[in-house]
């Protein structure tokens, strides 16, 4: 009997007995794994659309699922937890038949979870994990410790400790470096700086890199929601205290492109950049397109690309798995403990750009165009 089958007779005993016992129909949280696309809602929680990274995954989950003829609730929350809580509240009110979700604070959603857990709405955890809570059922996101790994080899290469093929560079240091973090109510955050820390620490120790400002605890160096405004005015501090001597900040290691545009502007403002008064190496994660023109003109020195068509392709096989009752492949089912299990995940690889990457990794790809990388800006 083929699956196809097998799912449309499963569906008919659900409709009946759906129908015999409590008239509910679809929309009501069990995806019923028979009911037509056509019936079924997915709910898309989205954290912030001031960076167009979330605008770009927002907008391939909602392609992709409509594409495959489903109705979907996309909603962004400007990055304000209650927002995010009151929006997924009412996807779930509304009868969603699974939620994906890309949370803002990691830990604030377990009330939301709890009752979609109640009402049986599969939740999937959307790059971001979704901690202190049993009811995440999946996770789909990218190799985060090895983005960590990969931002803090992009900062050795750029100093010239190290070279592409891992082998070691011509310089030798001493180099002052300064550290930057994410938003600690983002697990992602941490397993970016605890990659990028195994990775600098022999070269901190061996004293071929230096941390000027002594500031090396992830407490100490995270920014707040991952705010472009709030890395600018800790980069300026930064040069204040610390840099006021006379001497250079060498390497910036900024997990993400929004911070590194920010610690850019104050690098520049403090004269970085012009005549001898060389720009650090500044790395970076997203491969936001005002950042690959900053790449390109040589202003920054490397990014992270993870391709988000592809995280959004994940979701969308994880979804649709759960409508038909089955459980999405996991690729790892160690790595992610939320604090309370550990959540069947689908990692995705990720790849470092640096300048000479662009064409070939994000040009000849489609995911931007020359004209784009030209222009610093998205056409859209
Ligand atoms: C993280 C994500 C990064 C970056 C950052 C800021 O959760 O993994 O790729 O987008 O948020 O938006």
């Amino acid at each position: 009997m083929s699956r196809r089958f097998l799912v449309a007779l499963g569906g008919a005993v659900l409709a009946l007995s759906l129908a015999a016992c409590s008239g509910e129909g679809a929309g009501s949280g069990d995806g019923g794994g028979g009911d037509k696309p056509a019936d079924l809602t997915i709910g898309v929680s989205m954290p912030t659309q001031t960076s167009e990274r979330w605008i770009a995954d927002g907008n391939s989950v909602k392609e992709k699922l409509e594409a495959k003829g489903y109705k979907v609730d996309l909603q962004y929350a400007g990055d304000d937890i209650p927002t995010q809580s009151q929006q997924v509240d009412q996807m779930i009110t509304q009868g969603a038949d699974v939620l994906i979700i890309a949370a803002i604070d990691g830990t604030a959603l377990s009330g939301q979870l709890q009752a979609a857990a109640d009402a049986k709405i599969p939740v999937i955890a959307y790059d971001r994990l979704i901690r202190d809570s049993k009811n995440v059922d999946f996770y789909v996101s990218f190799d985060n410790y090895k983005v960590g790994v990969a931002q803090a080899t992009a900062l050795l290469v750029g100093l010239g400790l190290q070279n592409k093929d891992g082998s070691k560079g011509s310089a030798a240091g001493p180099f002052n470096i300064e550290l930057f973090a994410g938003s600690l109510d983002d697990n992602n955050a941490h397993f970016f700086f605890d990659g990028a820390m195994d990775t600098l620490k022999p070269f901190i120790d061996n004293k071929s890199l230096r941390v000027k400002s002594g500031q090396t605890a992830i407490e100490q160096v995270a920014i707040l929601r991952w705010q472009q405004e709030t890395a600018q005015k800790r980069m300026e501090d930064l040069l204040t205290s610390s840099y006021n001597d006379g001497s250079k900040v060498q390497g910036v290691l900024s997990p993400y492109d929004g911070l590194s545009r920010g610690i850019i502007t104050a690098l520049q403002n403090a004269g970085y950049g012009a005549s001898a008064n060389k720009m650090p190496v500044v790395t970076g994660q997203d491969a936001e397109i005002a950042s690959v023109k900053l790449i390109n003109d040589g202003v920054q020195s490397s990014t992270i690309f993870k391709d988000t068509r592809l995280l959004a392709e994940q979701a969308v096989i994880a979804g649709e798995a759960f409508l038909q009752d089955k459980d999405p492949q996991a690729n790892d089912t160690k790595t992610y403990d939320n604090g309370v299990k550990v959540v069947p995940s689908y990692l995705l690889p990720v790849q470092t750009v640096y300048k000479d990457d662009i064409k070939p990794v994000l040009i000849d790809s489609g995911y931007w165009t020359a004209d784009e990388v030209k222009s610093g800006q998205a056409k859209g």
